[in-house]
């Protein structure tokens, strides 16, 4: 039997200091949400419904598939679970509750969590954690047998209870209608004037139901992030795992302190990332390719045996074998073929580009194979108003320091010469010069004298 998971998600985060509703603040390149989203649903969630208040109609913006309750006021953790009341009157099985800003845990943790849960027969169990620093957590309390007693958040802790390190994760498995019917009891006669969650748990021990404690060892699954320190935290704790996850699948990282990899990018065996990289957001890098020093990627699509150094790429796609940089600019919607080298300073925007050795900005552009471009040699797609394309068919040879001006076709097979600015199209295998001629004066220096 599987489960349905609620996520709490509808504070306002305000210890984050954020015009940004928390659980839209990103780690590892993906909202906090997200994360959580996606450890439920690997860990076999059936559904999920999510709790939304503070900046829901941002929340909903950005997560359009997502099942939303709206918390309008935010009393508590307990009173958001409530309010999700009417979209399980029908569930029988075990609610499992997440909270949105909890991103490090994973689906594996989840679904051991639950099937403990799931077997032992518990109404409710509640996952923890020994922290070396419980400040901010809820702390739990264990009668003397070491069974559990009760959940105290730390502004309601007595100086003893302070000192405990053992953690509420936030993290909890519920019998769903006996959840719902303990929320119906729970009070808000505490330090913050809130209806708790964890009041849930000491309702049903105490109608004699079973509530049980999973420890989880592993520390850096449950950090909750309430402020920009912990997001800073969660995101190294990310990172390094994401580094790792890449070695053990046969990626070599020269430098995992300096190597900046999102939580979804993809990247094949052997491919090996230099140091000061940032490899973000869905970005998929192919196998035996060199990465780096110091290149960021966003959003790409990369072949296999590609070269890329000290250069930044973004939604665009290089194919096999390109070998690319120092300092080249890929800008959105780009395609670089053709086993082509791109050079020192070369910008490429919304085209396609073969050989581009250096100092090039092909802006708007359909280039075809085998081209090569002269030092110097520019697209000149904007005339102050509008932006126009330049068309090149293949092999077709720019001498340096020359100027395309859009809209321009230079057919397959054509030559440039260097120097020339483009202004009409030029015809297959034909040579266009376009700049005066060059004269030289024999008698000008002795009239100087
Ligand atoms: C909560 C727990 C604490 C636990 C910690 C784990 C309570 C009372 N305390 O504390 O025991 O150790 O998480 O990280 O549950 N939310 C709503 N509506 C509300 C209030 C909160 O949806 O009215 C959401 C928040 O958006 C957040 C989550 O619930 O995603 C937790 O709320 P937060 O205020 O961060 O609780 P903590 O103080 O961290
Ligand atoms: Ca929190």
């Amino acid at each position: 039997m599987n489960f349905e998971t609620i996520i709490l998600a509808a504070g306002k985060g305000t210890r984050m200091k954020s015009k940004l509703p928390k659980v839209l603040h990103k780690v590892g390149g993906k909202p906090m949400l997200q994360h959580v989203i996606d450890a439920a649903k690997s860990a076999g969630s059936e559904r999920e419904v999510v709790v939304i208040g503070s900046g829901a109609e941002l929340v909903k913006e950005k997560f359009p598939g997502a099942e939303f309750a709206l918390q309008a006021e935010q009393l508590g953790t307990g009173h958001a679970v409530s309010v999700a009341k009417e979209k399980f009157l029908n569930s029988t099985g075990a609610l499992l509750v997440l909270c949105g800003d909890t991103p490090l845990v994973t689906g594996e943790l989840l679904k051991n969590f639950f099937d403990v849960h799931q077997k032992s027969g518990f109404a409710a169990t509640v996952l923890s954690a020994e922290m070396p620093d419980a400040t901010g957590y809820g702390r739990i309390v264990r009668e003397g047998d070491g069974s559990f007693k009760k959940i105290v958040e730390h502004k309601d802790a007595t100086d003893a209870e302070k000192k405990i390190r053992e953690i509420n994760a936030g993290i909890y498995c519920f019998d769903t209608q006996k959840l719902f019917d303990a929320l119906t009891k729970i009070k808000n006669e505490n330090a913050q004037g809130e209806y708790y969650l964890p009041d849930a748990l000491t309702i049903l021990k105490d109608a004699g139901e079973k509530v049980g404690v999973f420890v989880t060892n592993d520390c850096t699954l449950t950090l909750g992030i309430n402020s920009r320190v912990q997001l800073a935290d969660a995101e190294k704790i990310l990172r390094r795992r994401k580094n790792f996850e890449l070695m053990e699948n046969g990626v070599t990282v020269i430098d995992p302190e300096s190597t900046f990899i999102d939580a979804e990018v993809e990247i094949g065996q052997d491919t090996i990332i230099y140091p000061h990289t940032y490899i973000e957001g869905k970005t998929k890098i192919g196998e035996g390719c060199e990465i780096g020093p110091e290149t960021r990627l966003t959003d790409m699509t990369i072949g296999n045996e590609v070269k890329i150094q000290f250069s930044y790429c973004h939604e665009s796609e290089i194919c096999d074998s390109v070998v690319m940089g120092p300092y080249v600019h890929i800008r959105p919607g780009s395609k670089i073929s053709g086993k082509v080298k791109i050079g020192n300073f070369v910008e490429v925007k919304n085209g396609e580009g073969s050989k581009l050795p250096h100092l090039q900005y092909i802006g708007d552009c359909d280039m075809g194979a085998g081209c090569n471009m002269g030092c110097g040699t520019i697209t000149v797609n904007y005339d102050g108003k509008k932006k126009f394309r330049t068309v090149i068919g293949d092999n077709v040879f720019v001498g340096c320091n020359s100027n395309l001006v859009a809209p321009v076709t230079v057919e397959s097979g054509a030559y440039v010469a260097a120097g020339s600015t483009v202004t009409e199209n030029v015809p297959e295998n034909n040579l266009a010069i376009a700049r005066s001629r060059q004269t030289n004066k024999t008698t000008w220096k002795d009239k100087r004298k």
